[in-house]
């Protein structure tokens, strides 16, 4: 039997046995995470024919970053997702080391996956194809093979394309590592998504001004908001600043123009698009009523990954809460998306000194804060967020050692909304100005205990659990 039809039986089993991961403490209530196994990137993120689809890289196998396939999801509404069959699986000599990222479009009413099919060799060389595949009557997918091979100029590190309609025709951004192993971008254009021109390089190190030294950017995503054409990228290797890109694998933005005709993004400087512990790898849609939306992977792959407790239980990682895009000022805004809100419970308010308001429980929260002064946060000695007039710190102790350690917000803050799960927190900053996503592993009741003189005004709900079904 071909492992393509194996593995989808493997995962019924798994969900029949009930798996470790639903019983773990640390499993969140109301975020996507994978079941068993490990979760990266989000994939082939699309509303289509009425339902939304969340693909994401997965392991499904061991917690480890090797066999990625492509898990699957579905939603009417944001909140109640449902498990679909495994899309696609490295089972083929174009992908056999992983199908990698990728996106998903509707062509003409054919849900189609364009990925990246990652093969390593034994040397340590790699090479990478970009693949099709088109959803079937019986809702699988038949696989089309590579329509784009190698770019001459680059090294087998190009992959991540996320595909979209402009006029008459489909464009593509393509991560990519050049021969120098400076991290680019690449434009493709096409009438059909089968073949494929490159029309070269629009953003990357070196490039339209950007001094910024990089090894490879990965995921790049296009869209625009209003006038604006924003770039959303992963560009890995760059310098870390004082307080600014201070995870090894961080994600960014760019905003400009895009002239389709020359292939020319003329663009401003890099921004960091989560100044928290752990996003990577986001992918928008546009939904039908025209809003943009955005899940990222809320995990890097950095020296402590495999230190997370889950692992115990056979699962690692989960998604973002899905976010809405906005702009105010040539800038990038994220909000909780509104299905959200679908999720609170009974209001309760709190208005006083910080140090005298009631220890309120984390496990499931959505808080909204305002104030002004030095307000501290401690979410059960494991996280705690400190509030001063210069901006945010966020500190979390390290799971190698229990040391603090530190992501920093600069600017003045006024309002923070605060979504909670089980082992994460988003911390959205004056309406969605800047955002910092963490996890963190507390001790179950876990508990948030606010300290400081300065008033402050909250609004809280306890969020109702909404797990896959
Ligand atoms: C980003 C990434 C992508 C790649 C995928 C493999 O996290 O490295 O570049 O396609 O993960 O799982």
């Amino acid at each position: 039997m071909a492992a393509s039809t194996l593995l989808p039986d493997i995962l019924l089993a798994v969900m029949r046995g009930q798996p470790r991961a639903l019983s773990d403490p640390h499993y969140p209530g109301w975020h996507l995470a994978p079941v068993t196994g490990l979760l990266n990137d989000p994939n082939g993120f699309i509303h289509f024919a009425g339902r939304y689809h969340l693909f994401y890289q997965w392991n499904a196998l061991g917690c480890q970053h090797q066999h990625k396939c492509w898990g699957h999801w579905s939603s009417a509404d944001l909140l109640h997702w449902q498990h679909e069959p495994i899309a696609l699986m490295p089972d083929e000599e174009y992908d056999r080391s992983g199908c990698y990222s990728g996106s998903a479009v509707d062509d003409n009413g054919a849900l189609t996956l364009i990925y990246t099919g990652n093969v390593k060799f034994a040397d340590g060389a790699r090479t990478a194809w970009q693949c099709l595949a088109v959803q079937n009557a019986q809702g699988g997918f038949d696989k089309l093979g590579p329509v784009i091979a190698l770019p001459d100029g680059y090294t087998g590190h190009v992959r991540d394309p996320k595909v979209w309609r402009h006029g008459e025709h489909w464009f593509m951004v393509l991560g990519a590592q050049d021969q120098q192993k400076q991290g680019k971008v690449l434009l493709l254009r096409s009438a059909d998504l089968r073949q494929w021109h490159n029309l070269g390089e629009i953003a990357g190190s070196g490039l339209n001004g950007l001094a910024a030294a990089s090894y490879m950017w990965e995921c790049p995503d296009m869209f625009t908001l209003g006038d604006t054409t924003f770039l959303i990228c992963c560009p890995q290797g760059l310098a870390q600043e004082q307080h600014r890109f201070l995870n090894a694998h961080p994600s960014a933005w760019l905003s400009g123009d895009l002239d389709y005709a020359n292939a020319r993004f003329s663009h401003g400087e890099l921004h960091e698009l989560d100044a928290g512990f752990e996003f990577y790898a986001p992918q928008t849609t546009l939904t039908a009523d025209g809003r943009r939306l955005l899940v990222g992977w809320m995990g890097v792959p950095d020296g402590e990954e495999m230190l997370q407790p889950t692992v115990a239980n056979g699962w690692i990682h989960q998604m973002t809460c899905v976010r809405e895009l906005g702009t105010r000022d040539g800038r990038l805004f994220q909000r909780p998306v509104t299905e959200l809100q679908a999720l609170r419970s009974t209001e309760q308010h709190y208005q006083g000194p910080a140090a005298d308001a009631p220890v309120i429980d984390a496990q499931r929260l959505e808080l909204l804060l305002s104030g002004q002064g030095d307000i501290t946060l401690d979410f059960a000695d494991r996280l705690r967020l400190e509030w001063r007039a210069d901006g945010l710190r966020l500190a979390r102790r390290s799971l190698a050692n229990g040391e603090w350690q530190f992501r920093y917000w600069r600017g003045a803050v006024s309002q923070l909304q605060l979504l909670c799960d089980h082992s994460s927190v988003e911390i959205f900053i004056n309406e969605g100005e800047g955002v910092m996503s963490s996890r963190y592993f507390p001790a179950h009741p876990a508990q948030l205990t606010l300290t400081g003189h300065a008033e402050v005004t909250a609004r809280y709900w306890s969020l109702r659990p909404c797990m896959v079904e």
